[in-house]
Order: C-alpha cells, then sequence, then structure tokens
C-alpha cells in the first residue's frame, strides 16, 4: 500500500521562464493537490536577507538569520499568498531585482538547508505538485513522478518580458535576455543543488507547445501514475 496519505508527489523542475509556474497552478488544481512553488519561498528569502541588511558574504550571519526563518505558503480567497515571518511579500519579491538577488541567495547553504528542511516537511503527506530547480534531484529524488520542463532562452525571455511589461515594470527585451541568461548561469554553475536535470525526469520543451498542451500531456502521464499505484488519489 503506498505510504502517503494524499496522493503522489509531482515534481517539476526546469529554468527561469520555461513556465513552471502556470503548469504546476493548472496541474493541481486538476488534480485537487497543492501547489508549492519553492521558486517564491527563495524570493522570500531574499528579500527578508535583503531588508536586514545581512551581508551575504557572512554566512555565520546568514545562518543565523535562517533559524529563525518561517516562509509559508498559503491560499487566501483563490489567491497564493506568501508570508515571510509574517510579512505577506507576495507582490514585492516578484521584480528583475529580486529575481537576480534570490539567484544569488539561493546558492547559500544555510538559505538551502532552512528551505530544503521546510520544503520536504510541507510535501511529506504526498498530494502536491513541487515546482523549482532541484526538487526531482534533492528535495524528493524519491518523487513519483518528475517532469523537467524546459523552452528555448528566447522563448524564456520574451515570455518574462510580457509578463513584466503587463505589471508595467520599465524593462526592454534585451535587458530581460541577459537576466534569463545570467540566472540560467547563476542557477545551473553553483555547487550546492544546482539546476540539473534528474536521470528519470520526463524532458518537456514548452518552446513550441501552448499551456493546454503541455498541461494536457503532464496530467495524462500524472493521472497514468495514479492509477498504476494502489491508491485512492
Ligand atoms: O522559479 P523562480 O524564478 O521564482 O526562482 C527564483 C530563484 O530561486 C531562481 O533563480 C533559482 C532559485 N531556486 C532554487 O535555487 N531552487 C528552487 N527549488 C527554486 C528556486
Amino acid at each position: 500500500m503506498y505510504s502517503r496519505p494524499d496522493g503522489i508527489v509531482i515534481a517539476i523542475d526546469g529554468p527561469s521562464g520555461a513556465g513552471k509556474s502556470t503548469i504546476a497552478r493548472l496541474l493541481a488544481e486538476r488534480l485537487g493537490y497543492i501547489q508549492i512553488d519553492t521558486g517564491a519561498m527563495y524570493r522570500a528569502a531574499a528579500l527578508l536577507l535583503s531588508r536586514e541588511g545581512i551581508d551575504l558574504a557572512d554566512l555565520a550571519a546568514v545562518e543565523h538569520f535562517c533559524r529563525n526563518l518561517d516562509i509559508r505558503l498559503e491560499v487566501v480567497s483563490g489567491r497564493q499568498v506568501v508570508r515571510a515571518n509574517g510579512i505577506d511579500v507576495t507582490d514585492q519579491i516578484r521584480t528583475p531585482e529580486m529575481s537576480l538577488l534570490t539567484s544569488r541567495t539561493s546558492a547559500l547553504k544555510p538559505v538551502r538547508e532552512a528551505l530544503l528542511k521546510s520544503q520536504q516537511q510541507m510535501g511529506s503527506r504526498g498530494g502536491v505538485v513541487l515546482e523549482g530547480r532541484d526538487i526531482g534531484t534533492v528535495v524528493f529524488p524519491e518523487a513519483e513522478i518528475k517532469f523537467y520542463l524546459n523552452a528555448s532562452v528566447e522563448e524564456r525571455a520574451r515570455r518574462r518580458f510580457e509578463e513584466l511589461t503587463c505589471k508595467g515594470e520599465p524593462v526592454t527585451l534585451a535587458e530581460t535576455i541577459a537576466e534569463v541568461v545570467m540566472r540560467d548561469r547563476q542557477d545551473s554553475e553553483r555547487d550546492i543543488a544546482p539546476l540539473r536535470q534528474a536521470d528519470d525526469a520526463i524532458p518537456i520543451d514548452s518552446s513550441r507547445l501552448s499551456v493546454d498542451e503541455v498541461l494536457t500531456r503532464m496530467i495524462t502521464m500524472c493521472r497514468k501514475k495514479i492509477e498504476s499505484m494502489d491508491i485512492l488519489r
């Protein structure tokens, strides 16, 4: 009998702008699962570190700060809310500056250790869709199904540019391409838990696929997996 009471663990990894958040949200909705956006957790940690003025080179100070770090993902009136040490930081964590800062702070060992533990706890009952960079390789290497969602740099930057301009952020496409390239490099070249496709992950390139097409492929595979196991959800 399957040991997680609420369902299977679904891991979605991939670089920024590949469409993970949209897909993870829709997949979770369709399966009645909980979405865990681990990138939002790293962003919230980065925001607090910068607000507290902590020197990122001082690992002892970062470690001390991380001991009392409390990051929660909540759903309030159908909207995902990110709370860091009690403060709602949902909107402040989505700027281009925060993206680059998070890419740096998420390379720090104390930050990763603190968030790894809470992510494993949040997903332990199953019935979750976790998205990030290291879900299938580090957080839940035993996840029942793993996807690696990718797209070309140009397409990922174009999507990100649209998202930012819609929000009124004053950015150019060239700046957005540079941001995506820089984050790719930082996320995949770091020593701890770098962005990498797990050996048993199913790769999906979303460059030429619509959200619906990606979702249909993934949901079919997830349902098959759930049906093949001795569980109810
Ligand atoms: O998915 P995102 O763009 O919101 O993630 C923000 C940053 O957090 C990204 O540059 C890499 C980092 N991150 C990570 O290191 N590990 C994760 N599991 C999720 C995100």
